[in-house]
């Protein structure tokens, strides 16, 4: 069952993402060589203090921190340490979500550490178009498979494949509810949109093949040929003319 959200809601959930969104701008400045993932995650635990929210990830199936800082190959779930510090030509993928008013804000980026290969910014640049394309498909009257398509179209056309293993999600009083937002897939199938849902969609995009795997970690997950990926992530509310974005600033 897909949870419709009233008027109110969604701007409970605009509340809740423009706090995501706002970390986001504040935390582009400290990526550069020489910092290490738990400094980010420092920022981020002072972060939900100062605008007193709670982070969405930390204690989630046991995960540790607040922040997931997953660099080159790594593709989501990568844990902050102080042993991982940012090198130039790095891209960094920093996923994010805090919990407001009972309601879930969730976005993530990928970021380059200072100048990086040609390869790398094509690779991100192609991830965040796959996520336009998804937003631009994310109206009334579309299916889930339509922004599943759009997805995958625009990232395999620029050579490079899709992860399969994790989605994109519902979201609202639960970090994640129904339905599933896969990345790949066919236009014209899955669930009908209609206005009131909230989607947080999700592209993971990688520079090779599309396997993954887990480290002994338990939750780093890589790409299994070891090279890069990036993600990024907005929540998206279905309206009557489109949609809206609730992860901005
Ligand atoms: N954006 C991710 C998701 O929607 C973040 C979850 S990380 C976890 O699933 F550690 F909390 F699992
Ligand atoms: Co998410």
């Amino acid at each position: 069952m897909i949870i419709i959200k009233s008027p109110p809601e969604i701007e409970a959930m605009r509340r809740a993402g423009a706090i995501v969104g706002q970390f986001f701008e504040e935390v582009k400045s400290m990526i550069r060589p020489g910092i290490a993932t738990f400094d980010l995650e420092a920022f981020a635990e002072a972060y939900v203090q100062r605008h007193g929210v709670k982070g969405a990830f930390k204690g989630y199936l046991g995960y540790p921190a607040n922040l997931c800082t997953s660099i080159n190959e790594e593709v989501v779930h990568g844990i902050p340490s102080r042993k991982r510090v940012l090198r130039e030509g790095d891209i960094v993928s920093i996923d994010f979500g805090v919990v407001r008013e009972g309601y879930y804000g969730d976005a993530a980026r990928t970021y380059p550490v200072g100048a990086v290969p040609d390869g790398a910014a094509k690779l991100m640049g192609a991830t965040e178009a796959a996520l336009g394309k998804a937003i631009e498909a994310t109206r009334p009257g579309n299916r889930i498979g339509d922004i599943s398509f759009a997805v995958q179209q625009t990232a395999e056309a620029a050579g490079f494949s899709i992860v399969r293993d994790f989605v994109g999600h519902g979201i609202g009083r639960m970090l994640h509810e129904e339905p599933q937002v896969p990345n790949f897939g066919e236009s014209g199938t899955g669930p009908l949109l209609a206005p009131g849902m909230v989607l947080a969609i999700e592209p993971m995009v990688n520079e090779g093949r599309y396997e993954v795997e887990i480290l002994a970690d338990g939750w780093t997950v890589v790409t299994r040929d070891r090279k890069r990926s990036a993600h990024f992530e907005h929540m998206a509310a279905v309206t009557e003319a489109g949609c809206k974005i609730l992860s901005l600033p």
